[in-house]
């Protein structure tokens, strides 16, 4: 296993805002954080930072008297474990906004203090009579501004549906709360197969000892720019392409923004299903799809900026196809030639869409990677509740045909063939 870069920051709201009737769109901002890939999630801790919640404990019985029945866990709900949400998208910002150049000049100043001390120290020590090395050897231990500066800031996309006391108190964050994160944590997505060099930098099995990523190597990864499909010679190059196929349901959509964000200039088509229009948390642009249209369309703008086309199921027929999405994903991959290289399907959303999505890739030999949303606590292998049985080889696993996995770091992407429902 390589190395673990997770850890525990404390983070800022940069924005909060409802997407749909339940969903809404968190920025989180660090100075600082990890190498992330689509796949992976972080923990949230739903509770003030500033309030003192005092030492959680049992309620226990004794002599007929309930003891220390003031714990604050025991008067309202409060959310005692953290919660996992999957990275619908992140931005390593070099800003230039006024308080990031204070912030630098300030930087600046601080090393030409601690240089011009360091070298008048040196030089009192020479003076002395002491066999020291040149003052710039020593200056030269000293981090430059420039890379103190060079990464300004990260923000985080976290896409949460209000379903229980966690998400209701993330949805009444405000700008400049602070929330304590744990990440990034989990496995990740694999990229469809590219002539490309491995990437440094980017998280490999180490993220928590994630299997498929120890299969195949990082590709450079195009870099976003917001702007869709980056010219014609990538949109050439995307044509050979294996096209990738996102299929995300409800809170399952946000990895899919998050994947999209990295396969710009490659060929892909995303599905986005939910209940009803008004459940869908996405951005979508009036006047493109007809009632019933189940063709990909570059009508949700989160997945349009990536160049990539979508199409949108809702059960009760409030938008596009009316459906499951397992229904129009279907109908996609017999409409597709049966001559063209196979596609890759990506998927993550409620377990029996995930499950039909599975079936349908195995049925036509497919490969499939899923993003499990088991229920989780620790989020870091310790507890143990996020078991999930996954096919193994016999001789492999002491004559059983399958293994417990945990789908916090052995997942939370598993391929659909060795998943055991
Ligand atoms: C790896 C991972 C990534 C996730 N990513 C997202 C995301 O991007 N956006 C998002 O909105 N949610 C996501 N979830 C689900 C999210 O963690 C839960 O909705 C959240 O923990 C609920 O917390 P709560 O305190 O609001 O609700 P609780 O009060 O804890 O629960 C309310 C209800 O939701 C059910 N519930 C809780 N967790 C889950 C779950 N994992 N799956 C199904 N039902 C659940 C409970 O059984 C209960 O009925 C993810 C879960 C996992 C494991
Ligand atoms: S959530 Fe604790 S082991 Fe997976």
């Amino acid at each position: 296993m390589g190395e673990i870069h997770r850890d525990q920051y404390v983070s800022t709201v940069r924005a909060n805002v409802p997407l749909c009737s339940e969903h809404y769109r968190l920025v989180l901002q660090l100075p600082e954080f990890p190498p992330t890939e689509p796949g992976q999630f972080i923990q949230i801790s739903c509770r003030d930072l500033d309030v003192d919640y005092g030492p959680e404990h049992e309620l226990v019985e004794q002599d007929g008297r309930w003891s220390n029945p003031i714990g604050m866990e025991l008067q309202s709900p409060l959310a005692i474990l953290r919660r996992p949400f999957s990275l619908a998208g992140r931005r390593d910002v070099d800003g230039d906004d006024p308080p990031t150049q204070r912030r630098t000049t300030a930087i600046h100043k601080i090393h030409e203090f601690v240089k011009d001390d360091l070298e008048e120290r040196w030089a009192r020590l020479a003076r002395a009579g002491r066999d020291v090395k040149p003052a710039s050897e020593a200056t030269k231990t000293l981090q430059s501004p420039k890379q103190i500066v060079s990464a300004d800031r990260v923000e985080l996309d976290i896409i949460h549906r209000v379903v229980g006391v966690g998400t209701d108190w993330m949805s009444r964050l405000k700008v400049g709360d602070r929330v304590h994160i744990l990440g990034p944590l989990g496995n990740r997505f694999t990229l469809p197969a590219q002539e490309l060099s491995p990437s440094p930098g980017t998280p490999g099995e180490g993220q928590g000892g994630g299997r498929m990523s120890v299969a195949t190597p990082t590709p450079t990864l195009p870099r976003s720019t917001g702007r869709g499909r980056e010219s014609d010679a990538t949109v050439a190059s995307a044509e050979k392409d294996q096209q990738s196929i996102l299929v995300g349901g409800g809170v399952g959509i946000p990895p899919m923004l998050y994947l999209a964000e990295r396969l710009v200039g490659r060929s892909a088509v995303a599905f986005c299903g939910a209940l009803r229009r008004d459940l869908l948390p996405l951005s979508i642009r009036e006047g493109i799809r007809g009632v019933g249209d189940s063709a990909p369309r570059e009508d949700i703008v989160e997945f349009a900026r990536h160049g990539v086309a979508s199409v949108i199921t809702t059960d009760d027929g409030s938008y596009g196809f009316q459906g499951f999405v397992t229904q129009a994903l279907e109908q996609y991959l017999d409409s597709r030639e049966p001559a063209a290289v196979k596609p890759i399907i990506y998927t993550c959303g409620p377990e029996p869409m995930m499950k039909r999505v599975a079936d349908i890739a195995h049925a036509r030999g497919i490969e499939c990677q899923i993003a499990v949303e088991r229920a989780m606590a620790c989020g870091m292998g310790t507890c143990q509740s996020c078991c999930i049985k996954v096919r193994r080889p016999p001789a492999a696993s002491g004559g059983r045909d399958w293994v417990y996995r945990l789908a916090c770091t052995d997942g939370p992407v598993f391929r659909g063939a060795e998943l055991l429902w």
